[in-house]
């Protein structure tokens, strides 16, 4: 989950840096894996969830990478580990390790797909399709929900703050179709001045997936009562990664980390809104621009 390509190692350092993100993988690896498992790691990037499911327990694991570049970076941090015996670097997609393998028992799979990632590059549906081919027990995450903040939210400079929720100025340029809350490390951020005023429920929940059949093999649609004014709707998700830890960008989530701050602000006009996802779009190299398959 992050805000540009993956084939450097700064998003990648960026990512485990952020104490929130990691820690709550690690909290579900340890809750996850047994001893003796045999793990799949989708999307294994510098390599620090193969690290863990080996850490708590598992003797092999399959690092699926497709992008060649950060491949040879996760080789690399494998090799320093010294943990060659143990994880196997496959560089690929979910298909192609299929179709090559002949692999027959898989007990854990593990994926970062959500986020930026929950909506492009097919990342969760190729999840679901290895967890259906090997018939896993267990995964990381459990479920996954995309939800919605639930007031409208106002333009930077908008002097009559007639439909902002709170005090302060918020979105830094405009038009946009899909933006970040940026620079989030100073607590004067209007980020936190959310994080106060309104929680997580679930009836933001706009779609829950929980199984591959929920993606329908085709757009996942929704129809939200409108806000009639304009302004931004912001999108988050919330996630159990298992076993009850909970995993959000929702404003209210801890304020350390760096990065999982990201949600799509996307603008929102009058009228009813419909909400549609194509859970099969994939478009390498597109890191930089995420949520492509989201349209209102
Ligand atoms: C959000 S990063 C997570 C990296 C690492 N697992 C972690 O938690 O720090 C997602 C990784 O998945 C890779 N990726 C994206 N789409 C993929 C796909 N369809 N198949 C395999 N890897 C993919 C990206 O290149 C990136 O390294």
């Amino acid at each position: 989950m992050f805000r540009g390509n993956y084939d450097n190692i700064t998003p990648h350092r960026i990512m485990v840096n952020d104490w929130y993100r990691t820690s709550k993988y690690e909290e579900s690896i340890s809750k996850c894996i047994k001893e003796g498992d045999t793990v799949i790691d989708y999307g294994a990037g510098s390599g620090i969830l193969s690290y863990m499911a080996i850490k708590y327990g598992a003797k092999k694991v399959y690092a699926i990478e497709r992008n060649y570049k950060t491949a040879r970076f996760l080789r690399h941090n494998i090799k320093k580990a010294n943990l060659e015996d143990k994880i196997e670097v496959f560089v690929g997609d979910a298909a192609s390790f299929i179709y090559k393998n002949d692999i027959v028992k898989i007990d854990v799979v593990i994926s970062e797909c959500i986020g930026d990632h929950l909506f492009e590059n097919k990342m969760i549906y190729d999840f679901y399709n290895l967890c259906d081919h090997y018939r896993v027990g267990r995964q990381i995450p459990d479920n996954m929900s995309l939800c919605m903040f639930p007031h409208l939210i106002g333009l930077k400079n908008n002097t009559r703050h007639e439909f902002v929720d709170f005090d302060s100025d918020i979105i830094s340029e405009f038009p946009i179709d899909v933006a970040y809350f940026e620079n989030n490390s100073d607590e004067k951020e209007f980020y936190y001045k959310l994080n106060h005023k309104i929680r997580h429920h679930d009836e933001n929940v706009l779609f829950k997936l929980s199984w591959k059949y929920d993606l329908n093999d085709g757009l996942l649609e929704k129809k939200v009562k409108g806000f009639g004014r304009k302004g931004f709707i912001m999108l988050y998700f919330y996630v159990e990664l298992f076993d009850k830890v909970f995993f959000t960008n929702h404003p209210s989530r801890p304020k350390t980390g760096t990065h999982s701050y990201f949600q799509r602000i996307v603008p929102y006009y009058e009228g009813d809104i419909n909400i549609k996802i194509n859970p099969l779009y994939d478009q390498r190299g597109n890191e930089g621009s995420p949520c492509q398959n989201i349209v209102l």
